[in-house]
């Protein structure tokens, strides 16, 4: 009895400390420290003897983790005195709708480029209160680009694009020039790169990717937008509520609120957002002058709108990317399939990737076409 227990506990250890490469797209891969010092919080929070996801959200504890956080997005994001920055409940899903409803003057239409399936369900809620303009829409072609070309009315109420598309593996690499307040969806993005919020007049992210857990929307929003429709917005989706409540009008995530805090210390620890956007540029390229190279593996993306975040990629013979999957499979790679409405692969590779894994994955890759070619 004591010799099968003995064997049991040394399976379940080896199994844990066996090497995962976490290429997922969300939840994603988070930096090490950030897990443990989230966990050791979860125990005992300060060597207060409580639990962080125990104390009371108006607790002194609580709200100098919350301050804190705020603070750091702004020194990171070089957050202009003017605009407010607030963490709200709902995913990035529950802004396709708060947006309009505190932004949408019905005889101004909002205007939105089409990238994907994420702009397609802002857009569905926007349609909810008034016409939309859709100004452009790579949809013919799987969305495998980002629009070029396109005016926005300058009567919009708004306009509102996506600056990464998760699962077709672009990315916006310049700031829309709009005349109207420019909103911008960063769910897959945020804190990848420095933004300049001057240009912008709310930008939003579900903090699951590049932040830390599910739990919490980051909204950073220029204050004087707001007040500008007649219609009635309730409390919880109204976002002068949350400004004048300090994200605080409900319970809020501390437990996701923590995460972020403790993933905005380790961006600072790496030399704040230059140096990040520097690190994922040099990441992105091992990967895609492999599949650059590579006979077997090719790009889906358009070049010049290549995602830094999502890389998707696949190969012509649909048996062969089956082989190549389990083969993925079986070296601990793990969320490397892509999303169902583009095919073959998709590797996550958010700030928190280390380059290793990186190259693991271009070894596999090279091993693979040396077999198989
Ligand atoms: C670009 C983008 N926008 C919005 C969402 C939806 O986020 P949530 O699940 O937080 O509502 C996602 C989720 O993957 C996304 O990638």
């Amino acid at each position: 009895m004591i010799i099968f227990a003995c064997f049991y506990l040394e399976r379940i250890e080896s199994k844990s400390e066996m090497k995962k490469y976490n290429f997922n797209a969300g939840p994603a891969i988070l930096p090490r420290q950030v897990i443990e010092s989230s966990s050791a919080a979860v125990k005992d929070l300060n060597n207060s003897g409580l639990s962080l996801i125990e104390i009371s959200h108006r607790s002194s504890d609580f709200q100098a983790i919350l301050d804190e956080a705020v603070a750091l997005t702004r020194e990171l994001l070089n957050v202009p005195e003017n605009y407010s920055v607030l963490f709200c409940h709902g995913g990035a899903s529950l802004q396709f709708c708060m947006i309009p409803y505190n932004l949408t003057r019905k005889e101004n239409p909002p205007a939105y480029l089409e990238t994907g399936v994420w702009a397609k369900k802002a857009i569905k809620e926007a349609r909810l209160f008034s016409e939309v303009e859709v100004v452009a829409s790579s949809a013919d072609d799987n969305f495998n680009h980002i629009p070029t070309g396109y005016s926005v009315p300058e009567n919009a109420s708004y306009f509102h694009v996506t600056s990464n598309n998760t699962i077709y593996g672009t990315q916006m690499h310049t700031t829309p020039e709009t005349t109207v307040p420019l909103v911008v969806d960063m769910s897959s993005d945020i804190f990848s790169r420095p933004v300049d919020l001057s240009k912008h007049a709310l930008i939003y992210a579900g903090t699951q990717k590049n932040l830390g857990t599910a739990g919490v929307t980051m909204v950073i929003i220029k204050n004087d937008i707001l007040g500008n429709v007649d219609r009635e917005i309730p409390s919880m989706l109204n976002y002068q509520t949350h400004i004048d409540n300090g994200s605080m009008f409900n319970t809020p995530s501390v437990f996701a609120i923590y995460t972020a805090l403790q993933t905005l210390k380790w961006l600072k620890s790496l030399g704040g957002l230059e140096a990040v956007q520097k690190q994922n540029e040099d990441k992105a390229k091992i990967l895609y002058d492999e599949i650059d190279t590579n006979p077997l593996f090719s790009g889906t993306a358009k070049e010049e709108d290549r995602s830094l975040m999502n890389i998707t990629f696949v190969m012509e013979d649909k048996e062969l990317e089956q082989k190549f999957l389990e083969e993925a499979n079986s070296n601990n790679f793990i969320g490397i399939k892509g999303h169902r409405l583009v095919g073959g692969f998709r590797a996550s590779i958010y700030n928190a990737m280390p380059k290793e894994s990186i190259e693991a994955l271009v070894s596999l890759m090279q091993e693979f076409a040396n077999k198989n070619n």
